[in-house]
């Protein structure tokens, strides 16, 4: 089964580093297809050009954050993981659904696990919130509950990058809200998700095959100060 890899992405001094670790963790993935969802009204250049250099099957879609998000609190990464989401509807009949961020990291492993999602499959993200980890409780190889730190009230208490779905399962209803902390929840009940159709992976939920990593933002240097010093210094003049 083919693997949509669905990571929604925004410009940002990061952006590119982020994508280059992510493309070259991919490019070791057979059967993939990566979906890139701009958050922006047109596809960057930055972004197809990494797309094009992984030699992966890809799709590059734009689909920017509604107005009224911008510069608040915002839901992150909504519209544009529905516009891959509707490419996903309209495209794909088969395959398995991956929601992965550009800055998480992920282990080669879980790949071969999720290609086997008969409905949804869930395991434990790492570095997550007040605990440490996120990740659903299984007894008797079932999933009974969910150990995340978020307190708000949820009935499925996931991190995006905790799951994967089967296309089959992707019903026309689908959709993904525009509030913040419930995307993921708020998906997989739209889905009809039942706790008892849950697939626990990473040997029981066991081991821990993904992390929610994060980059330490990029500070912009104060230009003109580093000028100012700069002109201080005579050889500067010959540069
Ligand atoms: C967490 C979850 O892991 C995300 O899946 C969820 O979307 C997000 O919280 C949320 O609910 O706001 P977090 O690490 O806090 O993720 O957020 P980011 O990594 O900043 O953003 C998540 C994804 O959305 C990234 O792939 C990022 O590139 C993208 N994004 C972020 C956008 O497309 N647009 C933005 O303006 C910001
Ligand atoms: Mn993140």
């Amino acid at each position: 089964k083919m693997i949509y890899y669905v990571t929604p992405t925004y410009p940002r001094p990061e952006q590119v580093p982020e994508l280059t670790r992510l493309a070259h963790t991919l490019m070791h993935v057979p059967k993939i297809h990566w979906i890139v969802a701009d958050d922006q009204s047109l596809c960057s250049k930055d972004v197809a050009d990494i797309l094009r250099r992984t030699g992966l099957p890809y799709t590059h879609i734009s689909s920017p954050k509604p107005y009224i998000y911008k510069g608040t609190n915002f839901p992150r990464g909504v519209a544009n993981r529905r516009a891959a989401l509707s490419w996903l509807q309209e495209n794909a009949d088969d395959g398995v659904l991956y929601f992965g961020d550009d800055d998480n990291t992920i282990d080669l492993q879980l790949f071969g696990e999720i290609r086997l999602t008969k409905k949804v499959s869930m395991f434990p993200v790492g570095l997550i919130g007040d605990y440490g980890v996120s990740s659903p409780v299984v007894k008797d190889g079932k999933v009974v509950g969910f150990f995340d730190s978020w307190p708000g009230s949820r009935m499925f208490a996931v991190d995006m990058a905790g799951f994967a779905v089967n296309i089959e399962f992707l019903k026309p209803s689908a959709n993904m809200p525009y509030i913040a902390g419930h995307e993921e929840d708020r998906f997989l009940v739209s889905l009809g998700l039942k706790l008892e159709d849950i697939e626990p992976l990473a040997a029981n939920c066991s081991k821990v095959l993904v992390w929610h990593t994060k980059t330490v933002k990029y500070k912009k240097p104060t230009l003109r100060v580093d000028i100012k010093k700069l002109e201080d210094v005579t050889a500067y003049k010959y540069f």
